[in-house]
């Protein structure tokens, strides 16, 4: 698929945005999914080899953040917050209302959130743009992301790992274990037999 033009399919009338690398048999199912993105990267967003982003996903990208995709990758509704990096491995499947964010894009200071609300005012679009720290996400080969679950900045989360429905993951995940809850606490490892089993 070549960036910068419209979707055929699309619903929405808006455009991929041209710094957005979609491999031309992955699906992105509209263009809407960009209305938030202000990425000046060279490639802000990259998108591999079968992967697919449907309805819901947003790609709330900053001017320095960089969404890379990788191959076979389901993304189902999925908010990207991100002003650094946030990676996804092959083969990973993301399920609706996951949210990454690799920043808060807000002041832990009141005062500076304050003054940050009243900035907004003036802002075409009206939107905050506070200068937080970003710290890198990254999800490996293979993990399973559970329904609305978020992940906070910083996070790694191993080969074959999976998240529990609901989990906020605020920790590194170790590869093939199972964690869950808010925190996410490790439930236990997959066996030998689990991860072999497709084989
Ligand atoms: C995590 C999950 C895969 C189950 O994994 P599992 O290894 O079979 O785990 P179990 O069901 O045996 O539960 C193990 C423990 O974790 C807890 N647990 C499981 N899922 C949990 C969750 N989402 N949040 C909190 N605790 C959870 C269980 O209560 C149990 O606790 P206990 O040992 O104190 O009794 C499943 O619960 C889940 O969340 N699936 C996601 C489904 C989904 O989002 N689908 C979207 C479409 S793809």
């Amino acid at each position: 698929m070549r960036t910068g033009r419209t979707l055929s399919w699309d619903w929405y009338p808006g455009t991929i945005p041209a710094n957005v690398r979609i491999d031309e048999s992955a699906y992105v199912e509209t263009s809407f999914s960009f209305v938030l993105y202000r990425s000046e990267v060279p490639v802000g967003v990259q998108i591999g080899c079968g992967s697919a982003t449907y309805s819901g996903t947003m790609f709330d990208v900053g001017p320095h953040g960089r969404v890379l995709i990788a191959d076979y990758v389901l993304v189902n509704g999925v908010r990207f917050i991100c002003d650094a990096e946030v990676e996804i491995g092959d083969y990973t499947f993301l399920s609706w209302n996951v949210v990454l964010m690799d920043t808060y894009r807000v002041p832990l200071d009141p005062f500076a959130r304050r003054r940050e609300l009243k900035r907004a005012v003036g802002r075409h679009p009206r939107r905050i743009e506070a200068q937080v720290p970003a710290q890198p996400i990254r999800i490996g080969r293979a993990a399973w992301l559970g329904f609305d679950v978020c992940v906070l900045p910083g996070v790694t989360i191993g080969e074959g790992a999976i998240v529990g429905a609901r989990s906020v993951v605020a920790g590194d995940v170790p590869p093939y274990t199972v964690v869950a809850g808010n925190p996410a606490r490790v439930v236990r490892r997959l066996s030998t037999e689990e991860i072999n089993y497709g084989r």
